[in-house]
């Protein structure tokens, strides 16, 4: 455990200036304030792209303030990283395909406040999502980022040699279908079936491991094997308890930074090793939020 923390930790290194600018580190697990540059010009500047990028790589999530871009130029920061696409649910600026619209205003909806990686119900989820506020509550609406190669790292031995080769499934109709008449909800699920995905990741890029199961996520799939399964009860309710309790490691304070909202902030996250949480603390005042996610490869 002790040298799960020790190697987490050399992934954060103290308050730096590169050339262009100034990288804090919020937490001693997850996320970096990145002061001294502007997305517009990013959009535009090959190098100035690519310290950004490495800094996402380093710290997880980063927070950029006082960025107030244009919405092409949102979308041609976030287009550096890939292909952006638009979600089956929540609508899109109409000028801006995949520029999404997360705006709550006088109707309650429970979607964000639950840890979840974008779209691990697509076959390939998101790599990344570039997240500005354009409107948010005085006080309330923060959002929670985790750590989840920190939540691998740190699980029991046990626990780790257990999950290592399982496999999951990943919906969107229990979440985003749930409040649709069921004729709709069909829809849905038939248009995005559930996706199988491995329990744990290995990151593309840095090669962390890292938990992937959310609240997206239903069940194993090659869970009831001789080993694991010896009667009924170890398959239900035990892979249930055990999928339950490898959600939850996303709830864990040490693996997570939480950010305060104002207007003109931006967070840029690796969906491909982090989970979010958005505190839905502020009903009925408004929060206007526009997403550009970035598409994602598959998972193996
Ligand atoms: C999301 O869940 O992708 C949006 C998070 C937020 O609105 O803070």
């Amino acid at each position: 455990m002790a040298r799960a923390w020790a190697a987490m930790r050399t992934h954060i290194s103290d308050t730096r200036e590169t050339s262009t600018m100034h990288i804090e580190p919020l937490t001693c697990s997850i996320g970096a304030e990145l002061s001294g540059v502007s997305l517009a010009d990013a959009a535009h500047d090959a190098g100035l792209f690519a310290e950004i990028k490495a800094a996402l790589l380093q710290h997880k999530v980063v927070f950029l303030r006082d960025q107030p871009i244009s919405r092409a130029d949102h979308v041609a920061f976030a287009r550096r990283f890939g292909e952006l696409e638009d979600h089956p649910v929540a609508g899109s600026d109409p000028d801006h395909p995949g520029l999404v619209q997360i705006y709550r205003n006088d109707k309650r909806e429970n979607y964000e406040n639950n840890y979840h990686s974008d779209g691990l119900w697509r076959d390939t989820p998101a790599m990344g999502c570039v997240l500005r506020c354009i409107e948010c509550p005085p006080v309330g609406g923060d959002t929670i980022w985790v750590n989840m190669a920190a939540a691998y790292a740190n699980l029991p031995e046990e626990i780790q040699r257990k999950i290592d080769g399982l496999r999951a499934r990943s919906g969107i109709e229990h979440s985003f279908g749930a409040v649709m008449e069921p004729e709709a909800r069909r829809r849905l699920a038939e248009q995005y079936p559930p996706a199988e995905h491995p329990v744990v990741r290995t990151h593309p890029e840095t090669g962390e491991k890292v938990l992937n199961v959310c609240s997206f996520t239903t069940h194993f799939i090659n869970y009831h094997t001789p080993d694991n399964v010896r009667f009924g009860l170890d398959k239900t309710p035990g892979a249930s308890q055990l999928l339950n309790y490898l959600v939850s490691q996303a709830s864990i304070p040490e693996y997570q930074v939480r950010f305060r909202w104002k207007p003109h902030s931006v967070a840029i996250w690796d969906n491909r090793c982090t989970q979010h949480y958005a505190v839905q603390d502020y009903w009925p005042a408004p929060r206007k939020m526009e997403r550009a996610a970035i598409i994602g490869g598959r998972i193996d």
